[in-house]
């Protein structure tokens, strides 16, 4: 056995509020507003948007909790977690699995994710120097063409985003995590709602609402069910073991229903504020809102150009969107420190130092991907794309139903409404329904189904 793999952690969130805010920042991030706007984009607006909900709230939701409860009654990282409840349930050791990939695929998304946070630096940068006042659409997309072909400025942004990433893990959950996510996460929501409704007084409100409610299905494609699935995924930050992580520092008294409800409810609403900003200013402007991960980059300093005290709100934002972008990359990076820490016996800062340089260092494919699209392209698609689709499309939601799965139906403990916090006999009864069949069947058939030929 090793060194300290038997003892659980004794770190526990300070209150019940504080894993809510926690969860909050790891579920809202890019994903929100750099990711869905483009996908949804991508795949038409309206229908896949309706798709996407309906993923969030019979999927990924159950998931949620799912994976609450495995690290709460786990109290490890993702791989401590798992060989433990592997153990306590006497199922087949090959679960123990779930953990060591959910911590890889969470690695390979944290590298690509500090490299895009890293262009959210360099945006606030530019803000700061008044780069968008009474610039034009076209200024715009020239400005994001210039920085993603500069690989060397690509790697200072990234550099600087993923040291702000390994120190808030190496100050710990208490002195590094609950002091970020206190403050941050309410004023990035309140900023949010700030900015949809200065949009409303521009006049772009009406078209954003337009193209992302109104549904038009012939535009879905057996591709367009994955990316709603994964998008889900992603957003929510399931599948990877980061909630899992969140969940172990949880007293055991709070409610994991009412609690994933909340963080669910707070994503969708953020994604689908962000997705009417976005796409309130493609029509505004009559741009085309299937650029793929320039979007955002090339839309939102738009909503700042014609405006008195633009630069302020520009730079404030920009921060805004960096301060969601970094309490989201702490999530990802915080299992893998923990599993160093406890069975390697390595210190706290010291395995943040190890897992930020492998994320960096992978980080560099990304950046490779933009900078110099040609030479890294394999079978037509950049690393970025495969590492993408890879991790969150496909991994992610087959490690979120084996989540799902082993919670229902191996965990004996999770087979009564107390300890998922439900109260109401009939929440529970659909709740188990969910849980046991919906969500796995779903789950698997959106990932078969994506890799049919359309
Ligand atoms: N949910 C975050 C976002 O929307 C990203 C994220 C945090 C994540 N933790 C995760 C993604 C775990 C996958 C897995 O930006």
């Amino acid at each position: 056995m090793l060194p300290s793999s038997n003892s659980s952690s004794s770190t526990r969130w300070s209150s019940r509020v504080a894993f809510i805010l926690a969860a909050t920042g790891s579920a809202v991030g890019l994903g929100n507003v750099w990711k869905f706007p483009y996908v949804a984009g991508e795949h038409g607006g309206g229908a896949f948007v309706l798709l996407y909900l309906l993923c969030v709230l019979l999927v990924g939701l159950p998931i949620f909790a799912a994976e609450i409860l495995l690290g709460r009654r786990g109290r490890r990282s993702p791989v401590g977690t798992m060989r433990r409840l592997v153990e306590e349930c006497g199922v087949f050791p090959r679960w123990r699995q779930v953990g060591w990939l959910g911590m890889a695929t969470g690695f390979v998304i944290l590298s690509y994710y500090s490299v895009i946070a890293g262009w959210i630096v360099a945006y606030v940068t530019y803000a700061a120097r008044g780069f968008f006042d009474g610039a034009a659409p076209s200024d715009i997309a020239a400005l994001f063409g210039e920085l993603t072909a500069d690989a060397g400025a690509m790697i200072l942004w990234h550099t600087i985003f993923m040291a702000l990433t390994y120190e808030v893990i190496a100050r710990g959950v208490g002195g590094g995590i609950e002091r970020l996510v206190k403050y941050f996460v309410p004023l990035l929501i309140g900023l949010l709602i700030a900015l949809a409704v200065v949009l409303a007084f521009e006049g772009g409100l009406l078209g954003g609402l337009r193209y992302l409610f109104k549904p038009d299905f012939s535009q879905l494609t057996g591709a367009s069910v994955l990316a709603a699935m994964g998008q889900a995924f992603f957003s929510l930050g399931i599948g990877a073991g980061a909630i899992m992580m969140y969940g172990a520092y949880l007293s055991s008294a709070a409610s994991i229903a009412k609690t994933s409800a909340v963080v669910a409810l707070m994503d969708t609403g953020v994604a689908l504020l962000a997705g009417v900003v976005v796409f309130g200013l493609v029509s505004l402007f009559a741009l085309d809102p299937a650029q793929g991960p320039g979007l955002v980059f090339k839309t939102l300093p738009l909503a700042f150009t014609q405006m008195t005290g633009a630069s302020y709100l520009a730079v404030m934002f920009f921060v805004l969107l960096l301060l969601a972008a970094w309490t989201s990359s702490i999530s990802i990076l915080e299992p893998s420190v923990v599993w160093l820490t406890e069975d390697f016996s390595m210190s706290r800062r010291a395995a943040a130092s190890v897992m930020a340089l492998i994320g960096w260092a992978l980080g560099l494919l990304t950046i490779f991907s933009f900078s110099d699209p040609q030479t890294m392209s394999i079978f037509g698609y950049s690393p970025f794309e495969l590492l993408d689709f890879t991790a969150a499309n496909v991994m992610l939601p087959m490690l979120g139903m084996l989540v799902v799965v082993f919670a229902a139906w191996k965990l004996p403990a999770a087979r009564t409404p107390e300890i998922w916090g439900l109260r109401s006999p009939v929440v529970w009864r659909l709740w188990f329904y969910l849980t046991h069949y919906l969500c796995p069947v779903a789950a698997a058939a959106i990932l078969l189904h994506g890799f049919w030929p359309d």
